[in-house]
């Protein structure tokens, strides 16, 4: 949501910023800007568009610049154009910002403003930011900087120029990220550390309510009362080769390819002696009797399958959207545990869901795959899940990584409870096997089923039990980046009113690895067949039948833990239907990838 860069230091700070930008391109590609220093002045260039627009457009100019923000939008206040693109300049051009977040009172500041004469010349509520310092009577820039957090509700991470300050930036941050770098050249702020890596050798991450003032020399960090701060710098661990498209054609390709890598690091993680498990207390884990699991999109899509792989193992699971959770009526259960799961740890509603979760004094745990994430600040326990840096949008190693990491908390609660003494991945040798299978998987039949969904108008995935959940993620990966219109639902409930929709332009795709449920299955087949639709069949059964236009065959493994097979040929579905069909799969429309905005 909204990418933030900074620099100040010996090199350009217009290569800098714009190679900032594209690494934080996915973070929105709405439009992109930048605010340099040029003799003196605040030189701002701002265009619709991805970055690679503005870059074309920046050519031969900011030469010599030193200081600088940039900026790529997602656009929540006002549509994606060339006046509501960040950096903003106030009213008189001496305050610059970009911002990331959403200003939830900037009707009521604009207001006020607007009443003092203060012309807007955006639709955004992040331009109320530069009006108010610019209108500030504070002494100094840092007392305006305090000045505006004690004015602002909502989320920000803010960056900002004042003219006469050359060479230096101003940052505060509150519910939305943003990091410090460091490097012998200058110092560069950004809103998250992939576009810091070959740049910085260290990091810090800002904490919330944190203003921090940078220049050529120094970085100074100052708490909400304007008290010194010492700052803590992390060293740099990323290499670029961890960020980097590489050979592929798309982050999602090189993603969807290292689906089994996930699945192994995650499991490794388990069997080396920093065991996030040996950390979670075992009379807490023992006692608990309701187990409440959270998160968005495919974190949550996640959680859904390892529901029914807990309640194998006789432990309830409540699977709860985290925008639903923090609005509704809060019920206590008693020894409650709570389950988040982020792949970014930065998404808006997560954060406010576990943060109600800890209001209530429930314990909680995380499952992140990002280990500098807010979240993770704020969670009780965190297992980490080890799929590396996601760039692309749409979310494919993350969530195998997120499910091998549940299987095993699953297994470590169930051992807990009935005393048995478990190693510490008891799916292990399963789990290996299955990354065999993976590395090994041949997706040939999927551009034909990709070209089927192209000559047809929707798309339904259908599925009873986990395979359910397998459908949910499979469809929502089809929907973000292919545009093309899909459902999932449960196999049994088609007969009740989602048959109407079923005609000779409609594919069904049936995902069926459970053996007890499968002839229930095949009902629902028939059925399909029966009223004209393509049917695609995923599962490791032989199957012999003319109601089926397609098999798609997967390995076979404990059906416990299928949901891991059967969602890849389903995620390099979505990926080939998108480029196909023409569509970049790395930026689908209207989406971004970590959504820190309610
Ligand atoms: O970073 P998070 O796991 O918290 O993100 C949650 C969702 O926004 C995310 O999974 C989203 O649904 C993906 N685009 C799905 O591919």
């Amino acid at each position: 949501m909204c990418g933030i860069i900074g620099y100040v230091g010996k090199l350009s700070a217009k290569n800098e910023i714009l190679a900032g930008l594209k690494m934080l391109e996915y973070r929105g590609y709405d439009s992109a800007g930048i605010c340099c220093f040029e003799k003196g002045e605040l030189k701002l260039i701002k265009k619709k568009g991805k970055v690679d627009t503005l870059i074309e457009v920046c050519k031969d100019k900011l030469k010599d610049v030193h200081c600088g923000i940039g900026h790529t939008r997602w656009a929540t206040h006002g549509d994606p154009s060339d006046k509501n693109a960040h950096p903003f300049l106030s009213e008189n051009n001496n305050v610059c910002i970009v911002h990331n977040g959403i200003i939830e009172n900037f009707e009521t500041l604009k207001g006020n403003l607007q009443k003092q004469g203060v012309r807007f010349r955006s639709e955004t509520d992040s331009e109320v930011i530069a009006q108010l310092l610019q209108k500030s009577k504070c002494e100094s820039e840092l007392k305006k900087v305090q000045e505006l957090s004690n004015m602002l509700v909502g989320s920000y991470a803010i960056a900002i120029l004042f003219k006469g300050l050359e060479n230096q930036i101003f940052a505060i941050r509150k519910n939305s990220p943003l990091i410090v770098g460091k490097s012998k050249d200058g110092y560069y702020l950004s809103s998250d550390v992939n576009a810091l890596v070959d740049k910085t050798t260290e990091y810090h991450i800002m904490e919330e309510d944190e203003i921090v003032w940078i220049d050529n020399e120094d970085c100074y960090a100052f708490n909400k009362n304007l008290q010194a701060k010492e700052i803590t710098y992390l060293p740099m661990n990323l290499s670029k080769q961890d960020i980097s498209r590489g050979t592929f054609e798309h982050y999602m390709l090189k993603e969807i390819m290292q689906v089994p890598m996930a699945i192994k690091m995650t499991i490794n993680e388990c069997e080396s002696i920093i065991n996030p498990y040996n950390k979670l207390p075992k009379d807490l884990i023992r006692d608990v009797k309701h187990l409440t699991i959270i998160g968005c999109g495919t974190a949550f899509n996640a959680g859904m399958t390892a529901e029914h792989y807990a309640r194998e193992r006789d432990i309830i699971v409540e699977c709860v959207y985290a925008s639903e959770y923090r609005y509704r009526k809060f019920l206590s259960q008693e020894n409650e545990l709570c389950i988040f799961i982020s792949q970014s740890g930065e998404t808006a509603d997560t954060i406010e869901a576990l943060k109600i979760a800890k209001e209530h004094q429930i314990p909680t745990i995380v499952i992140t795959n990002v280990s500098t994430s807010t979240i993770n600040k704020l969670a009780d326990y965190v297992i980490p899940t080890k799929a590396g840096p996601e760039i692309a949008v749409a979310s494919t190693k993350a969530y195998n990584a997120q499910i091998t990491a549940l299987y095993n908390l699953m297994d470590y609660i169930y051992c807990v409870k009935n005393k048995i003494n478990c190693r510490t991945c008891i799916l292990k040798d399963k789990l290996y096997d299955v990354v065999n299978k993976l590395e090994n998987y041949n997706f040939d039949k999927i551009d034909e089923l990709s070209q089927l969904i192209l000559e047809n108008e929707r798309v339904f995935f259908i599925g009873r039990g986990v395979d359910y959940a397998t459908s949910q993620e499979a469809s929502l990966k089809l929907k973000e980046i292919s545009n093309i219109h899909s459902e999932s639902l449960y196999a049994g409930e088609l007969k009740h009113g989602t048959l109407a929709l079923i005609d000779e332009n409609t594919v069904v795709i049936v995902i069926a690895t459970q053996k007890h449920l499968f002839d229930k299955t095949m009902n629902s087949i028939y059925e399909i067949k029966a009223r004209g639709a393509k049917v695609v069949l995923v599962t490791q059964f032989d199957v012999q039948t003319d109601a089926i236009d397609m098999l798609i065959s997967i390995p076979t493994t404990d059906q416990a833990i299928m949901a891991e097979i059967s969602i890849y040929p389903m995620q390099m579905l979505a990926y080939k239907t998108a480029v196909l069909k023409g569509l970049d799969p790395d930026k689908p429309r209207n989406l971004a990838k970590s959504v820190t905005v309610e």
